[in-house]
């Protein structure tokens, strides 16, 4: 009787054992985004101030994520949308959420296209500004607002999207460009740097990872290093689809941005479950109507081969250690996608790793497993 008594306890100790075992390693639901990629990388999130007066999701951006990009909040139009009125309010409020909650903050851009008050780079009448009024106003912007955030963010997007999209062209003909000439990167980043040394500065695009583009951006990079500029980084934004690009290609990017001696930020993930004829992420592409087939839901072969994707991303992060050194999904849940009205307005799209009802998507798992797994 003892005997057996003895085996039951020593049985269901083993039982005990083996289950402590696999309970000291949380279930996927148990574990944080922030939490499984440590100090691999940041894990951000890009929102918007009106977020975070919905508890349920500003607790799920501070539990899961270690850094948050404004979505709109630090553009050129939401800073300084009237010559010399500067309007930090709503940046502030995120930098403070962000402060509270032990996350990092980037800035989100100070020289671009859109989202830019005209005035800035032209006159009333739409004439680029003569070249040194166009470089006045370019350096007060940046230096007020990058003395504004001094020690409360880590790194700014110093300007984004200025690589054209057409083969023949270098840079885009933009109002900055138009007024200032090709230098006017390589200012922005003089005078971001002179407003705070300690901040970092990345450069961004979209499609900087396909081959074309890439030449032309690592044309830039050097061109901004070899003018004694500080780049800390190379923003690949990520609005990607299912089918589209292909892993390998942003393995090479990498790679290329490597050699070069620049990190990566994967600035602003998303994958596409919709259909668009766009690639890329230029925010004034329109497409008139388009497949809406995921009213009701996306159905879970769907949802799991977004979960796929998602992995082979993650998975050929992995392969570059210390090369990525951020990843920030472009929002935290389904329902506050930009992709819900970009390129087509009013679709109900499922891009990201929460649902509407703000749980975890397999697209979750499949990023907490391939962070796991990466060293
Ligand atoms: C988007 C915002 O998410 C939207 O709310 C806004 O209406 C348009 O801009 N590339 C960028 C981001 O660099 O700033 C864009 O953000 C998405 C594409």
């Amino acid at each position: 009787m003892k005997q057996q008594f003895r085996n039951v306890s020593i049985a269901s100790a083993v039982v005990l054992s083996v289950l402590n075992l696999f309970g000291t390693s949380a279930s996927a639901a148990d574990e944080t985004l922030r939490g499984a990629a440590g100090d691999k990388m940041l894990i951000g999130t890009a929102i918007m101030a009106s977020d975070l007066a919905d508890p349920g999701q500003a607790a799920l951006i501070s539990q899961q994520f270690d850094c948050i990009t404004p979505g709109n909040e630090m553009k050129p139009d939401a800073l300084q949308n009237v010559k010399g009125t500067f309007t930090f309010e709503k940046g502030d409020a995120i930098v403070a959420f962000a402060q509270a909650h032990d996350m990092k903050v980037v800035g989100h851009t100070l020289v671009w296209h859109n989202q830019s008050p005209a005035w800035l780079y032209a006159d009333e009448s739409g004439k680029p500004l003569p070249r040194d009024q166009a470089l006045a106003n370019m350096k007060d912007h940046i230096t007020k607002v990058v003395q504004h955030y001094k020690g409360k963010i880590i790194g700014w997007d110093v300007v984004n999207e200025a690589i054209s999209d057409k083969p023949a062209e270098y840079l885009s003909d933009t109002p900055a460009h138009k007024a200032i000439g090709d230098d006017y990167i390589v200012k922005a980043f003089q005078f971001a740097h002179e407003a705070d040394p300690d901040a970092q500065l990345y450069y961004n695009d979209y499609n900087d990872e396909q081959p074309e583009k890439l030449a032309k951006c690592v044309r830039l990079l050097k061109e901004l290093k070899d003018a004694g500029c500080r780049v800390d980084a190379v923003g690949i934004q990520g609005h990607w689809m299912m089918e589209w690009p292909p892993a390998q290609t942003i393995d090479d990017a990498i790679a290329a941005y490597e050699k070069l001696g620049v990190k990566v930020n994967v600035s602003e993930l998303d994958i596409d479950v919709l259909p668009r004829n766009t690639t890329g992420a230029e925010i004034t592409a329109t497409e008139k109507s388009g497949i809406d087939s995921f009213k009701s839901g996306l159905p879970s072969e769907l949802a799991q081969k977004q979960a796929d994707r998602y992995r082979s991303f993650f998975e050929v992060f992995a392969k570059h250690p210390g090369a990525v050194a951020r990843v920030t999904f472009w929002g935290t849940h389904d329902g506050t996608s930009w992709l819900n009205d970009w390129p087509v307005k009013g679709r109900t799209n499922h891009p990201l790793l929460f649902g509407r009802d703000l749980k975890p998507k397999p697209a979750f798992d499949a990023v907490i497993a391939a962070l796991g797994a990466s060293k």
